[in-house]
């Protein structure tokens, strides 16, 4: 079943083995950057990758990604890796977690480098104003894998996952609940722009971005899609999957008051029981069990977790193919 509601706006390349391509813009910084049917264009195209891996092998050959780490990654690199090699591109790590980007050399400078050597570059940033300044300089499309305000990798597999379980995008209703996060915020976006339904459930303190709820409220007008945000754990009633992360995001201080507001947004089974017998449970990873999610839940039958973290794989090779292909 096809997720697109138009035909793919493009011709596929020769490297593309003949596969219609979404057109994408030429970074992808945050899920805003792509409407509602270009998503479902990529989508379309990982659902193809996925089916039939050996052929697209050659689709990036003699592509070369930067792949730029400031923090640490299991998913991430693994998927980026292995995914490129599949795909018949080179990928070259560059572990910057001991060295931030801009202190040895400027980012501008970085950027103007890496551009003489690579197809594209791949970061995973401290500071969002990192990648949008690499962005700027850099004449090579730049991807983040992950900021302090945004993951959009993380959300194109997760919106891949919720389809593969049968659920309609511009039906869907996904609870994303403790803390207000990156992650959340891609989420927010991607379901918005697909035209589903997301309610956040947080503390008032930890809630998501004012700017990404009320973007999502203006997008959400045009596309059919809502955001809406609680501190009501209750308001799972329902809904199609209930999405937690870490409470205490890479690179910040442990806050115990913090930790201790969010204890009543744990997901265990009572609340997936509230949610309903068929709705799914969905963590990007890595979980701290015991902490935003039971171990009965995320190890339940009902937990689509690693499915998640396969697709990241899919999903991300399906936005270097439209790009570079
Ligand atoms: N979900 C995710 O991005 O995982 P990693 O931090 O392990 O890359
Ligand atoms: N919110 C988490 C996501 C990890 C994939 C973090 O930023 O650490």
């Amino acid at each position: 079943m096809s997720l697109s509601t138009s035909t793919p706006t493009s011709p596929g390349s020769p490297g593309s083995t003949g596969t219609s391509l979404p057109t994408v813009p030429d970074d992808l910084l945050s899920i805003g950057d792509l409407d509602g049917p270009t998503i479902r264009g990529i989508l379309d195209l990982a659902i193809e990758l996925k089916r039939d891996p050996a052929g697209h092998s050659t689709a990036l050959a003699g592509r070369s990604v930067a792949l730029i780490f400031e923090k640490p990654s299991l998913r991430t690199r693994a998927s980026l890796e292995v995914g490129l090699h599949r795909l018949g591109a080179q990928s070259v790590v560059f572990d910057q977690r001991d060295s931030p980007l801009g202190e040895r050399e400027s980012v501008h400078d970085l950027g103007r480098n890496l551009e003489r050597w690579f197809d594209a570059v791949a970061a995973r940033v401290n500071r969002h104003a990192v990648i949008t300044e690499l962005a700027d300089c850099c004449d090579v499309p730049v991807v983040n894998t992950l900021s302090d305000l945004h993951h959009p990798c993380q959300a194109l597999a997760d919106l891949l996952t919720l389809h593969e379980r049968g659920i309609p995008l511009d039906q869907a209703h996904v609870a994303f609940i403790g803390d207000g996060n990156n992650v959340c915020h891609s989420l927010i976006e991607a379901v918005v722009a697909t035209g589903g339904r997301i309610t956040v459930i947080a503390p008032p303190r930890h809630g998501p971005s004012a700017d990404v709820v009320s973007a999502g409220e203006r997008l959400g007008a045009i596309t059919g899609g809502r955001v809406e945000v609680t501190d009501d754990p209750e308001a799972v009633r329902g809904v199609d999957a209930i999405y937690t992360d870490a409470w205490v995001s890479m690179g910040e201080t442990e806050d115990p008051d913090k930790l201790e507001e969010l204890t009543r947004f744990r997901v265990d089974e009572s609340l997936m029981n509230l949610a309903g017998p068929e709705a799914v449970f969905m963590h990007c990873l890595p979980a701290h069990r015991g902490e935003e999610v039971v171990d009965r839940v995320i190890d339940g039958p009902r937990s689509v977790v690693f499915d998640q973290a396969e697709n990241r794989l899919h999903a991300q090779n399906a936005w270097f193919v439209a790009r570079l292909a």
